[in-house]
């Protein structure tokens, strides 16, 4: 008999340049994403210029961090991953954990952002935060990606 498939869900997840800059981080969140059964569908490394950045965070344009933030994300290298899994975009962002790193260190100190944030703005990762804002995302680092024909390609795969 034939499994059914479990319902994948897809997210964008990315470690951003503060955590990218010290390899034994970025090597920890990625191994984490793959100790929690995250497939891998798409990765790369690469470096914003400020207009990607500002353009990525427009909906914080006016917040006291805008500045800061967008100057951050276009620092250094990053990598960006499309990552799929059951509840991918709520299981992300609970590993991640909160925003702000003293909250994080406080109320969630096994998290990706309580362990290795350095502050608010540098804090190792994003991700998505809702079924809209992932497919906004995702087309945004991966334009060329197609999710019906990779979910139409790898259901043999996911059963
Ligand atoms: P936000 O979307 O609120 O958080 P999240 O990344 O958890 O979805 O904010 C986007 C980014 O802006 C956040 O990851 C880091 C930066 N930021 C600051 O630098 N200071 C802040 O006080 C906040 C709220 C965010
Ligand atoms: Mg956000």
């Amino acid at each position: 008999a034939v499994r059914r498939a479990k319902a994948l869900q897809i997210t964008l997840a990315i470690i951003k340049p503060d955590a990218v800059a010290h390899p034994l981080i970025s090597e920890a969140i990625h191994q984490k994403i793959l100790d929690q059964q995250f497939i891998v569908v798409r990765s790369k490394e690469l470096i914003w210029r400020r207009d990607d950045s500002e353009r990525f965070y427009a909906e914080h344009k006016g917040r006291f961090f805008y500045q800061r933030l967008v100057e951050f994300m276009s620092s250094g290298p990053m990598r960006a991953y499309i990552l799929a899994r059951e509840n991918a975009i709520s299981h992300w962002r609970e590993l991640m954990g909160p925003t702000k790193t003293y909250r994080a260190r406080y109320l969630s100190p096994e998290s990706i952002r309580g362990k290795y944030g350095l502050t608010d703005t540098r804090n190792t990762t994003h991700g998505s935060d809702s079924l809209d804002s992932a497919e906004r995302e995702i087309a945004f680092f991966f334009p060329e990606f197609n999710k019906k024909c990779w979910y139409e390609m790898d259901e043999p795969l996911i059963r």
